[in-house]
C-alpha cells in the first residue's frame, strides 16, 4: 500500500520516549524528563514581543519562499559576523526549523548509490534521510577516547569515488563532543581535494562552554563547498516556533527554495520577524542560558561519575551528557527502559543514535538543577540495584 521509500525512513526515539513518559505521567507517575533535546528556558521576552508586534503589523501572509528579504539579510550578516566569511542574502534559505535543511539538502544532492559520511553515534535524521533519498550511509565512529571526536585518518579511509557528502555536527548531538580546529582543517583539505560537499550542522553553535565555536565554512576555499545549517531552536529556546536556516552557494539555495515552494511554501512571516530581533537584539538571554547550562553540565557530569560503574566524559558543547554504562553488561535500550520504568527518569539509549552508541545513555541536562539532582539519585538507585 505504501511507497517503498517509506520503509527506508526511520523515527527519532526522543519523540517515542517522550510519548511513553507522558503516558506514565498521565497514570500518575512522577517522571523527570531528560530525553527530549530542548532548552527548558523561556524564549527571550524581546523576541516574543517582536513576534506579537509583527502579527499586529500584518506579517500574517505568505512570504517569498526563501524568506523575507530583511530576515535573509539579518541571517547573512549574522553568519558573516560569526563565521568570518561574507555571505549575501541570496545564499540564505529560511525554513520552519533547521531540520528541513537536512531534508532538502539531501534530497537535492543525493542520488541512488551516492555515499554520505555521517557520525556514529549521530542525529538519527541523517541516516534516515540518506536512505530515503536512496543514498548509502557510511558511518564514521566518534571515539570516547578522543572526547567523541572522529579520527581524521579513519575518515580518509572511508572516502571513495562515490562519496558525495560529509555530514559534520559540532557541537554534537548526542555526545556533546566538538571537533577541534585541526580536525576541521584536515577534513576541509580532504573535501577540497576530492570536491566533496560538507553539510555542517551547527545548530548548537551558540552552546559552547570552552573556547569558541569553530566552523568548517570559515576555512580557506570552503565557502562554496559547505551547506551550513543553523537556527533558533536551541540558541534562543525557540524549538516550538519552527525557525531555522541553511546558508549555501546561491545555486544550491535556488534548488532548496524550489523544494520549499513545493512543500511549505514559506516559513511563518511573524516568526521570521522575531528571528531578526533574536539575532540583532540584546544577547544577554543567550549568555544567561549558556552560563546556567554550564553549571548543570558540571553538576550532571560530576554526579554521573560518582555512580559506581558509570564514567562520563565532559561535554564541550550542546546540552547532552553521554555516560558510558558498558560495565553493566546490559544493552543500553534495556537499561534506559529500566531507568524509566523503575526510576521514573526518561533518558535515551546511546544505541538509538547508531551502533557506536551502544554502551552509553544520552542525557539531556537542559533541566533544572533540582530535577537533575532527583534524576541522579534515581538513576543511582536503579543502577546500584543492577550492579
Ligand atoms: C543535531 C541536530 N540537528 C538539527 C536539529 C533540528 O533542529 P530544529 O528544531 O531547528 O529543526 C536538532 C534538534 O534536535 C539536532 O539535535
Amino acid at each position: 500500500m505504501y511507497a517503498a521509500r517509506m520503509s527506508r525512513l526511520s523515527s527519532e526515539s526522543a519523540f517515542f520516549v517522550l510519548a511513553k513518559a507522558k503516558a506514565l505521567e498521565a497514570e500518575g507517575r512522577d517522571i523527570v524528563h531528560l530525553e527530549i533535546g530542548e532548552p527548558d528556558f523561556n524564549t527571550p521576552q524581546n523576541v516574543k514581543e517582536a513576534a506579537i508586534r509583527a502579527i499586529r503589523d500584518g506579517y500574517t501572509h505568505y512570504t517569498p519562499a526563501a524568506g523575507i528579504p530583511a530576515a535573509r539579510k539579518a541571517i547573512a550578516d549574522y553568519v558573516s559576523r560569526t563565521r568570518g566569511v561574507a555571505f549575501a542574502p541570496n545564499e540564505v534559505v529560511i525554513t520552519p526549523g533547521a531540520k528541513p535543511i537536512l531534508f532538502y539538502a539531501i534530497l537535492a544532492l543525493i542520488e541512488a548509490g551516492d555515499e554520505v559520511i555521517l557520525p556514529n553515534p549521530g542525529f538519527p535524521t541523517y541516516e534516515s534521510m540518506v536512505r530515503f533519498a536512496g543514498g548509502k550511509p557510511v558511518p564514521i565512529s566518534l571515539r570516547e577516547e578522543l572526547g567523541f571526536r572522529l579520527d581524521t585518518k579513519e575518515l580518509e579511509t572511508l572516502l571513495g569515488p562515490r562519496t558525495k557528502l560529509i555530514i559534520l555536527n559540532s557541537p554534537h548531538n548526542p555526545t556533546g563532543g566538538a571537533l577541534s580546529e585541526d580536525d576541521l582543517a584536515a577534513i576541509a583539505e580532504m573535501a577540497l581535494d576530492r570536491k566533496i560537499l560538507i553539510l555542517s550542522d551547527e545548530i548548537y553553535s551558540r552552546i559552547v562552554y570552552e573556547g569558541d565555536h569553530h566552523s568548517v565554512v570559515s576555512l580557506q576555499g570552503m565557502k562554496d563547498q559547505v551547506i551550513l545549517l543553523d537556527g533558533f531552536s536551541k540558541a534562543f529556546a525557540m524549538t516550538g516556533w519552527r525557525l531555522g536556516f541553511g546558508v549555501m552557494n546561491a545555486s544550491l539555495a535556488e534548488k532548496i527554495t524550489l523544494l520549499m515552494i513545493n512543500s511549505n511554501s514559506c516559513t511563518a512571516a511573524f516568526t521570521q520577524m522575531a528571528g531578526i530581533e533574536a539575532l540583532e537584539g540584546p544577547q544577554d538571554a543567550v549568555a544567561m542560558m549558556v552560563a546556567e547550562l554550564n553549571l548543570r553540565r558540571s553538576f550532571i557530569v560530576q554526579g554521573l561519575n560518582q555512580i559506581p560503574g558509570v564514567t562520563c566524559c565532559r561535554p564541550q558543547g550542546a546540552f547532552y551528557a553521554f555516560p558510558n554504562i558498558k560495565s553493566f553488561g546490559i544493552p543500553s535500550r534495556v537499561l534506559a527502559e529500566r531507568i524509566l520504568m523503575e526510576g521514573g527518569v526518561a533518558v535515551l539509549a546511546g544505541s538509538d543514535f547508531g551502533s557506536a552508541g551502544e554502551g552509553y545513555l544520552r542525557i539531556s541536562y537542559a533541566n533544572s538543577l533540582e530535577n537533575l539532582e532527583v534524576a541522579l539519585r534515581r538513576i543511582r538507585d536503579v543502577l546500584t540495584g543492577i550492579a
